[in-house]
């Protein structure tokens, strides 16, 4: 095939290992998508369909932005690369002087990294690094939660809490993790926003504190909202106790906002959103608006000022980095999303908007086969009903909605939504009654 016509079905797919895929399904009936605009998706039987989870969390600006395209093209014209090792250039700290502006409190210094999965390694060994100077090197401990999703590297995988994820890897996890339960619970069946009772599950870290020692634990991380597992809202009043426990005891408390940050609660990032300041902000996703990988990490300043002082002048203070760190392309990418941020007022517009998602999102709970909603913001989860076995239903379910002409992610039996912020009020009408259709097309495939 020429590289000018990668968009048709390619003559082998048998070479590409895909990502989180049933690789052998895939390949016996491809799905592929040829083209992206605004909110639409073109697949390569030339169907059109509605993107209802801004990819996977990353496009709320729609596809196809000429402001970015233009900017990314117009900067790999001038400075394709430079390596960021001991020099710099201009964007990357013009960029994160932006990003500071929209981070809750003093995280004012910012990391670049490639996604999401390195800034939260980043931010682990940030935690790290900032007791180890300041003369706690004996907390290595990190605090993760079940049910949530952190990434796929090392650290990531490690304190996560989604078993499919962990158990192939179990030997090789990281050391000193410890995890609190997961919020989610059986009174909070078709709760809209956050529910009001189980902010006393945040106790668990007051737990783990106890047995294992407050003094050797570093970092708790939690996504302040977990998006990979269906949109679990926290309870009214979990995070301020988080919040609380980690000041007490001198641990730093990591929100992961990879999926919540830039917008997708209606607030830049959910911190300000439930009024609650971690240490440390992860990003990535709709930092580019998808486009090019990129993530960044977010850290109070004291932070930053302990590493500074803990080396003499003229020695590299954290022995950490990557050779992707806020390259050109990518910041270029970034500074557009901001521009656009600003010129759309594109968070209010979320902010506006998100009520009537969300009473479309909970008038599905009528089919037979939803077993549960839950929402918040533009996030939304709807879990099925089993189907013989965990993830049938959300696989089976995720076909019959792309055959009706909607594009999301399934995960295990959980349809992930979560539409774009310049969507109309038409458009997120299309996205439910589109879901209405698919999920009743599986009922019928599930009867027949
Ligand atoms: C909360 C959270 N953290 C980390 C990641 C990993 O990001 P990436 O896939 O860009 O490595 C994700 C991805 O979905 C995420 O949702």
């Amino acid at each position: 095939m020429s590289s000018e016509n990668r968009t048709s079905v390619p003559n082998s797919l048998n070479e590409h290992w895909m990502p989180f895929t049933s690789n052998k399904d895939f390949k016996e009936n491809p799905r592929l998508i040829t083209e992206a605009k605004g909110v639409y998706l073109t697949n390569h039987q030339g169907k059109k369909q509605i993107d209802a989870s801004s990819g996977l969390f990353c496009n709320p600006l729609g596809h196809g932005r000429e402001e970015i395209i233009n900017a990314i093209t117009n900067q790999l014209k001038k400075l394709d690369y430079a390596q960021p090792f001991q020099q710099g250039f201009g964007g990357s700290f013009e960029l994160a002087t932006k990003i500071a502006k929209h981070t809750p409190g003093n995280l004012n210094r910012i990391f670049y990294t490639m996604c999401g999965s390195s800034a939260v390694e980043t931010a682990i060994k940030i935690s790290i690094a900032y007791h180890r100077a300041n003369g706690q090197g004996e907390r290595f401990r990190i605090v993760g939660r079940e049910r949530g999703y952190h990434g796929m590297h090392i650290g990531g995988t490690s304190v996560g809490g989604m078993i499919n994820n962990v158990k192939t890897f179990a030997n090789i996890l990281m050391p000193g993790v410890v995890h609190m339960r997961h919020t989610h619970l059986p009174e909070h069946k078709f709760v809209s926003g956050q529910p009001e009772t189980g902010a006393e599950l945040a106790n668990d870290l007051e737990r783990i504190c106890s047995n294992f020692g407050a003094e050797n634990i570093s970092a708790c991380i939690v996504e302040p909202i977990a998006g990979s597992t269906g949109t679990l809202v926290p309870p009214k009043g979990y995070l301020q106790r988080l919040r609380e426990i980690c000041d007490k005891h001198g641990i730093l408390l990591i929100f992961d906002e990879v999926i919540t940050g830039w917008g997708r609660t209606g607030s830049p990032f959910a911190s300000q959103e439930f009024g609650v300041t971690p240490d440390i902000i992860t990003m990535a996703k709709a930092t580019t608006n998808g486009i090019v990988p990129m993530g960044a990490v977010a850290c109070k300043e004291e932070i930053y000022n302990t590493v500074m002082d803990a080396s003499p002048k003229g020695s590299v203070e954290l022995f950490h980095g990557y050779t992707y760190s806020g390259i050109p392309v990518a910041v270029a990418a970034a500074l557009a999303v901001q521009d656009i941020f600003e010129k759309e007022d594109l968070f209010n517009r979320a902010k506006n908007l998100a009520p009537y998602f969300q009473k479309g999102l909970f008038s599905l709970q009528d089919l037979e086969s939803v077993d549960n909603i839950r929402g918040y913001g533009m996030m939304g989860g709807i879990d099925m009903k089993l189907n013989t076995k965990p993830g049938k239903a959300g696989f089976e379910c995720f076909k019959a909605c792309y055959e009706a002409g909607i594009n999301f992610k399934a995960t295990g039996d959980c349809l992930i939504i979560a539409p774009q912020f310049i969507c109309e009020e038409k458009h997120i009408d299309e996205i439910i009654d589109k879901l209405r259709t698919g999920i009743t097309n599986y009922q019928k495939n599930q009867k027949n």
